[in-house]
């Protein structure tokens, strides 16, 4: 038998489809912002693909998934875009309501906002 603290948050989101359609969700919304917007202008379509891939990787593998993640670390990755903390504000907003929007509630949702609350200060700047 299982116990239920054995299983991931992965395993209990749904696995890499539904963290997929959550980021798929998340960077639509992010990318649609009348102010967090500008972040992604003039990126090309082969490298919002290579950014949405990345991102996909990152968060099932911190969730506890069977995925390798590739990509440069959050401070790395971020550093010199001046991200602000109402950018910061704007953004959990947006990560709040995907979670609502895809039903995630109770540990799972404390658990995914842990995971996003633990990289604030690598990401946010001008604080
Ligand atoms: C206000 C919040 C955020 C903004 C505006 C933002 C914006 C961006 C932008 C513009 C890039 C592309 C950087 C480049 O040109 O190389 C990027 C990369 C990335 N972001 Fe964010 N991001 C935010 C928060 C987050 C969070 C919370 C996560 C993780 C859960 C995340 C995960 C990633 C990953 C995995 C990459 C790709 C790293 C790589 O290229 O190696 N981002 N982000």
């Amino acid at each position: 038998m299982v116990l239920a603290s054995e299983i991931s948050l992965y395993e209990r989101l749904g696995g890499y489809d539904a963290i997929a359609e959550f980021v798929d969700e998340l960077l639509s919304r992010l990318q649609n912002d009348p102010e967090l917007g500008v972040y992604w202008k003039g990126h090309s379509r082969t490298s919002l693909r290579t950014e949405r891939q990345l991102t996909v990787d990152y968060l099932c593998e911190i969730s506890g998934g069977p995925v390798y993640y590739r990509g440069r670390d959050m401070k790395e990755a971020h550093d010199g875009l001046d991200i602000s903390e109402r950018d910061w504000g704007i953004f959990i907003k947006h990560f709040e309501d995907c979670l609502d929007s895809l039903d995630i509630h109770g540990k799972d949702r404390d658990d995914c906002m842990t995971i996003v609350e633990g990289i604030e200060n690598v990401i946010a700047e001008n604080r």
